[in-house]
């Protein structure tokens, strides 16, 4: 972290501190108010909005460009080049794997995507109604005390081997989630199959008969993988990382970040999308359900973001991959889908959302996406799980490798009683 320039705080009371600005290697550079505890006071900053609350090396964004790189990669070069296998690779080490590297992590992957029998029995624990939310939770959760090794995880070994196996489990664990609730018998991984083609399988495989993947659903899901793998500091993301700063078991971290994913304002708007679509109900009924975003009765669900101004790089992407799914799978007739692109065509075009820059985002698309797969839409979140675990690892590995790691505990700005006396039960009113 370089400093060239100071910024003064004057405290109003004669006393003045250089605070330094700490330079980014691009986006915007930081004050470094770590000082401010020693003039008696906090800074104030609910829900983080305008404080780094880490410096990190793995993703960047820039909102008004629309622009998302992992590792300086542009997120259009990854999605046209690599897959999200791949981009695990380079968001956990820093670089693109090398033949053999990518081979050897790969390889890894396969190894651990089998769960321990004991943890396929915590299953019927649940209720066959239970939110796979709620499922994933409690296993990841779970599946720390199946590998208490991995608390040692400033081992290289042990770290790595937790990080494999939560990015190999994950998928395994996510379609149990499904299956369960559907009382399907579990589908066990098959090796031999790459990681999206292998997830489809546990998915809606039958044990009985081949599954036969098709490779334009496989590489529409790795894309939603890649591009969902990690979105720099939102709320699950700060969330593991919290979490883990107080040196917990990794497993419990992200166990954190998907119970904080599960949140509509964040991992559930693609499932707001399909809810709005189904409201709707049809075509005929898309002029007037504008005019009520514009009277703002509701909002246009999958359209917007906090931090995009510009159009979402990724929705850019995963737009082209929904055409290619419809196409593949014959749905372009399908009501619902000639709904959804009759809206998005439609918000494209008219000035109201051109003026307040409401792109379609990544949600839009990624929840047409699958459930033109077939995937329910309660399930959504649970594979924006499944895709962000690599993230969340990434991230939380780059903390705890941190020289002057130490366990985050915000300040309050405190507004309630001041020193008051204990009232005997008698004379309370
Ligand atoms: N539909 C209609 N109007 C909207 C929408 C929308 N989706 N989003 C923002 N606006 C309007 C809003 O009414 C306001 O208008 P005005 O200036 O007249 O008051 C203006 O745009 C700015 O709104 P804001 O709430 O200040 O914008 P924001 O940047 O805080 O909101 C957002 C971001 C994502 C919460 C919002 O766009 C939204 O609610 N979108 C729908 C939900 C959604 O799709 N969420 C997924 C986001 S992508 C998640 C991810 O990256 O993982």
């Amino acid at each position: 972290m370089s400093s060239t320039k100071t910024v003064k705080v004057d405290f109003g009371d004669g006393r003045i501190a250089d605070m330094p600005v700490l330079k980014a290697s691009i986006g915007q550079d930081v004050i470094d108010i770590r000082t401010l505890g020693s003039f008696g006071m906090w800074s104030y900053d609910p829900a983080f909005l305008a404080t780094a609350a880490c410096e990190s090396k793995i993703t960047f964004i820039d909102g008004d460009k629309g622009q998302l790189f992992y590792r300086g990669y542009p997120i259009e070069q990854l999605a046209e080049h690599s897959t999200h296998l791949e981009g695990a690779y380079l968001l956990l080490h820093g670089e693109l794997p090398t033949t053999q590297q990518k081979e050897e992590f790969e390889s890894s992957i396969r190894q651990h995507t089998m769960i321990n029998e004991q943890l396929v029995r915590l299953f019927n624990g649940f209720q066959r109604n239970a939110h796979p939310m709620a499922m994933l939770t409690g296993v990841v959760g779970a599946m720390a005390a199946f590998y208490p090794d991995a608390f040692d995880f400033q081992n290289l070994d042990s770290r790595s081997d937790a990080i494999h196996r939560l990015i190999a489990k994950m998928p395994t664990v996510t379609a149990m989630c499904y299956r369960y609730t559907n009382g399907l018998p579990f589908m066990y991984p098959q090796n031999n199959l790459d990681y999206s083609s292998n997830f489809l399988r546990m998915m809606f495989g039958n044990p009985c008969e081949e599954y036969k993947v098709n490779p334009v659903i496989a590489k529409a899901l790795d894309t939603i993988f890649l591009l969902h793998a990690d979105h720099e500091q939102n709320a699950s993301t700060s969330t593991v990382r919290v979490a883990g700063s107080s040196g917990t078991h990794p497993f419990s971290a992200i166990a954190a970040g998907i119970a904080c994913l599960w949140g509509p304002a964040h991992g559930g708007a693609n499932e707001a999308v399909l809810k709005m679509l189904e409201e709707i109900g049809s075509e005929d009924n898309v002029d007037n359900y504008v005019a009520g975003v514009k009277d703002k009765k509701y909002r246009l669900m999958g359209f917007g973001h906090r931090v995009y101004k510009n159009m979402d790089p990724r929705a850019n992407i995963i737009r082209k991959t929904c055409y290619e799914v419809l196409d593949a799978l014959g749905k372009h007739n399908d009501p619902l889908f000639k709904l959804a692109m009759k809206l998005e065509k439609h918000a494209l075009s008219d000035p109201y959302f051109i003026e307040k820059k409401l792109y379609p985002n990544v949600d839009f698309y990624s929840g047409i996406i699958l459930r033109a797969i077939g995937i329910p839409m309660d399930m959504f979140t649970a594979i924006f799980a499944l895709a962000r675990v690599v993230g969340w690892l990434a991230q939380w590995q780059e903390m705890i490798t941190e020289e002057t790691l130490k366990i985050s505990r915000p300040r309050q700005l405190y507004t309630g009683y001041t020193a008051r006396d204990y009232i005997p039960i008698d004379k309370r009113i």
